[in-house]
């Protein structure tokens, strides 16, 4: 939907899948997070109410490629694949995979090869990571809603590894710093954009410049520190 059709309805539709923290996750009876607030800032630009729906992750660009909803916000890499679907704002984060392990496990020298990883379905960390067979040669990858159901699985013993975005991949392990340890593999780097249907310039107009004023003001770092000391 247009600028225009936004207005009218008088409502803007950000579309998340909130089990990934900091950047969206449920508090109590709310949906709050970097991202919610992001789109906040974005209504209020528009000077229209934020409804927020959360759903599961892997269909959401199709959603936004349909309608289904206005803004993509969900801590979304930018990839070609993606863009051939919908349209993405400038970047607001950069960051990276990470793995999850278990305590006492050596993140340096853990091999993913023939053991059983899990990740959140149709994810970076699924898609470029797990179920790449150039990359790694897993058992088994097993897909979950979220990243939070695939660490729990692991404190089971019912998974080996967790591939899952730094942030999240940190704040689920500070949620359980005797059983799990957050580590670093040095993959590559990816940017999360906001995603919008395609050829819809005057929306994308709006959110490029709402995050620029974000970025410039520091605001965005202030969120991540603010959703991550939660
Ligand atoms: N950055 C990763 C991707 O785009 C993971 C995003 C998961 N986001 C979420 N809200 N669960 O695939």
């Amino acid at each position: 939907p247009t600028v225009e059709k936004i207005k009218e309805k008088g409502e803007l539709v950000m579309l998340t899948n909130a089990a990934f923290p900091p950047f969206e996750y449920v508090d109590g009876s709310e949906i709050t997070g970097v991202d919610v607030e992001i789109a906040q800032a974005i209504a209020d630009e528009l000077g229209v109410k934020l409804s927020v729906t959360n759903m599961d992750f892997d269909p959401i660009i199709d959603y936004i490629k349909t309608g289904k909803g206005d803004l993509g916000i969900a801590g979304i890499t930018a990839n070609e694949e993606r863009e051939k679907a919908v349209d993405f704002s400038t970047s607001y984060i950069t960051t990276t995979q990470y793995m999850i392990l278990p305590t006492g496990v050596d993140g340096a020298t853990f091999d993913p090869n023939g053991k059983i990883i899990g990740v959140q379905q149709g994810t970076t960390g699924d898609n470029y990571y797990a179920s790449d067979p150039e990359v790694m040669q897993p058992k088994e990858v097993k897909r979950y809603k979220s990243a939070v159901d695939a660490a729990a699985d692991m404190a089971l013993g019912r998974v080996d590894c967790v591939i899952i975005d730094e942030m999240p991949a940190k704040a689920i392990v500070a949620n359980n710093p005797d059983k799990m340890q957050a580590y670093d593999p040095g993959y590559d780097k990816e940017s999360y954009s906001i995603a919008m249907m395609k050829g819809n310039d005057s929306l994308k107009q709006v959110v490029d410049s709402v995050l620029q004023k974000l970025a410039d003001e520091g605001k965005i770092e202030e969120m991540i520190v603010k959703h991550t000391s939660n």
